[in-house]
C-alpha cells in the first residue's frame, strides 16, 4: 500500500516565472514543518531547483526521527532522546526505531534471543579477515564484510515480508559488533574472541574487543552505561549523509546488506563519522604542546582549520546528544579512576569557544562528536575504530530507513539533476593536430 503524503488542503505556493504562474501544493508534517511540493516544476516550467548540499530539500517523508535543530530537540518515534537515554537500552531503542514501537517484555526477550542466535559469523567468513592486511582500516573491513554477509544469506537478498526483514535486521545488528571487534583483533594480531551469549550487547562487544583466552575483560558498570549511551545516541539522526546514502542505494532496490555497507562508506569521512577522531587529534595536539587553545582558536578564525566537534548542519542552539555524553564521560572516568587530560582540554576549549563571537554568531556549539571520543578512549577503543563504533550505533537507524523506503510504495529511484557548466558542443580533434 502506498503512503499518503500529508498535503495541506488550504495552502499552496505560487511561483511566477517567464510570465507564467503555477500553484504548488504544500505539505505539512506532524511537527508543523512545511514544504513546497515541486514535483511538477520541471514539467510545468522547464526549470529545476538548485540546492547544493540539499539544505532546503526534503527528499522524503519519514515517521522515524524528528530533529528540531533550532531548539535542540531529538526524538526517536516521538520519544525524547533524554528519556530514552535515561531509561532505555540500545537494543530496545533499536527495536523502537526499526519496528516503530517500544517492545513489550515478551517482544524484547524474543528480539534479544534472535540477536544472540545471530552473533556468530559463518566460519568461512573468518577467512575474509585473513585476506586483509593487518594495517587495513577497520572501516574498510567493516563495509566489505557487511556487504559480504549477503553472500552467506542469499535468501535475504530479496526481502518480501516482515519475517525476512526481521531476520536480516537481526543478523546485521548482531554480527556488526562481531565483525567490528574482529577487525580490531586482526589489526592487533590477537586471536578472535567468540561472542558470549550470556553477556548483554555492549558487554559482549567489549568482551570480543578486550578479553584474551583465559582472561575475561570485566568492564565497570559505568563503562557499559557509557557505551550503551554512545550507541543509543548515535542510533538515528534522520536524513544525514549516510542515512540518505542508504535510502538512495535502496531506491535502486539494492539489498539491505549492500545498502548499509554503502552507508558505512558515507559515514567514514572526516565531516561525518570521522569527526570524533578529528576531535581527539585536535585535543592531542593541544595536550602535546603542538598548539595551544588560543592559537588553535585563532587558526580556526583564519579558516585554516575547523574546530572539530563543533557545528552542525541542523543543530543551531545545542546538540542534546552532546549534553548527555559530556555527563557520561565524567561518570565513566570517575568509575575507572582514569583522569583523561583530554576531557579537561575539551571542557576548556568548549568554554572559550562558547564565549567567543566567532562561534556564537555562526551558531556553532559542541556536537555529539565533541565528547564521544573521550568516552571511546576510556573504553580502550583506538582512534581508527571510532567511525566503526559510530557505524555499530547507527545500524538500527539505517535499517529502519531502508525498510521505510522499501515499503512506502512511493519511493522512486533517486536521481538528482544538475546545471551543466562544461563546454558547449565541439568537434573531435585528431591526436596529431591537438596543441
Ligand atoms: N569550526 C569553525 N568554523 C566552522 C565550523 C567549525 N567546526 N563549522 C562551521 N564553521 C563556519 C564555516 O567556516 C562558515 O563560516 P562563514 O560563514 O564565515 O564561511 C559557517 O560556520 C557555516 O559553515 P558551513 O560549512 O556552511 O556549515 P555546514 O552546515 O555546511 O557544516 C559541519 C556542518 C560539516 C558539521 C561543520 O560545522 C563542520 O565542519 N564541523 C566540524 C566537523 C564535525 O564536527 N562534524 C561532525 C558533525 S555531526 C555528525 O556528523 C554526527
Amino acid at each position: 500500500m502506498s503512503k499518503d503524503y500529508p498535503f495541506c488542503p488550504d495552502k499552496t505556493a505560487t511561483l511566477t516565472i517567464d510570465g507564467k504562474s503555477i500553484e504548488l501544493p504544500v505539505l505539512v508534517g506532524t511537527e508543523n514543518e512545511h514544504a513546497i511540493d515541486i514535483t511538477s516544476l520541471r514539467t510545468e516550467t522547464g526549470y529545476i531547483t538548485f540546492d547544493p548540499g540539499y539544505g532546503n530539500t526534503g527528499s522524503c517523508t519519514s515517521d522515524i526521527t524528528f530533529v528540531d535543530g533550532e531548539n535542540g530537540i531529538l526524538r526517536y518515534r516521538g520519544y525524547p532522546i533524554e528519556e530514552l537515554a535515561a531509561h532505555g537500552t540500545f537494543i530496545e531503542t533499536a527495536y523502537l526505531l526499526i519496528f516503530g514501537e517500544l517492545p513489550t517484555r515478551a517482544e524484547r526477550q524474543e528480539f534479544r534471543g534472535i540477536l544472540d542466535e545471530q552473533e556468530l559469523l559463518h566460519e568461512d567468513l573468518r577467512h575474509h579477515f585473513e585476506g586483509f592486511p593487518s594495517n587495513g582500516h577497520p572501516m574498510a573491513i567493516l563495509s566489505a564484510v557487511i556487504n559480504a554477509l549477503g553472500c552467506y544469506h542469499p535468501d535475504l537478498l530479496e526481502i518480501t515480508n516482515k519475517d525476512e526483514f526481521l531476520r536480516a535486521a537481526a543478523k546485521i545488528i548482531s554480527k556488526v559488533r562481531t565483525i567490528a571487534a574482529w577487525s580490531y583483533r586482526k589489526a592487533q594480531g590477537l586471536p578472535f574472541m567468540y561472542p558470549d551469549p550470556k553477556l548483554s550487547y555492549c558487554r559482549n562487544f567489549l568482551h570480543m574487543m578486550h578479553s584474551i583466552p583465559h582472561k575475561h575483560f570485566e568492564p565497570t558498570d559505568a563503562q557499559v552505561r557509557a557505551l550503551t549511551l554512545f550507541f543509543l545516541l548515535h542510533a538515528d539522526h534522520e536524513q544525514n549523509c549516510s542515512c540518505s546514502t542508504v535510502r538512495m542505494v535502496q531506491s535502486t532496490e539494492a539489498n539491505l546488506f549492500a545498502s548499509v555497507s554503502a552507508g558505512i562508506c558515507a559515514l567514514w569521512g572526516r565531516l561525518h563519522g570521522g569527526a570524533n577522531a578529528g576531535v581527539v587529534h585536535m585535543l592531542e595536539k593541544i595536550r602535546d604542546g603542538e598548539t595551544s587553545i588560543p592559537e588553535y582558536i585563532e587558526q580556526v578564525k583564519r579558516k585554516e582549520v575547523r574546530l572539530m566537534g563543533f557545528g552542525h548542519r541542523i543543530y543551531k542552539s545545542f546538540d542534546p546528544r552532546a549534553k548527555i555524553l559530556r555527563e557520561a564521560a565524567h561518570d565513566m572516568l570517575n568509575s575507572t579512576g582514569y583522569d583523561d587530560p583530554l576531557l579537561d582540554i575539551a571542557l576548556e576549549l568548549a568554554e572559550v569557544a562558547l564565549n567567543d563571537e566567532y562561534f556564537t554568531e555562526r551558531k556553532l556549539y559542541p556536537n555529539v562528536d565533541f565528547y564521544s571520543g573521550i568516552i571511546l578512549r576510556g573504553l580502550g577503543i583506538p582512534v581508527n575504530m571510532f567511525p566503526v563504533m559510530f557505524a555499530i550505533g547507527r545500524m538500527p537507524g539505517w535499517i529502519a530507513h531502508w525498510n521505510e523506503t522499501n515499503t512506502d510504495g512511493v519511493t522512486k529511484i533517486h536521481r538528482p539533476r544538475q546545471i551543466y557548466t562544461g563546454k558547449k558542443p565541439r568537434k573531435y580533434i585528431p591526436v596529431d593536430t591537438r596543441l
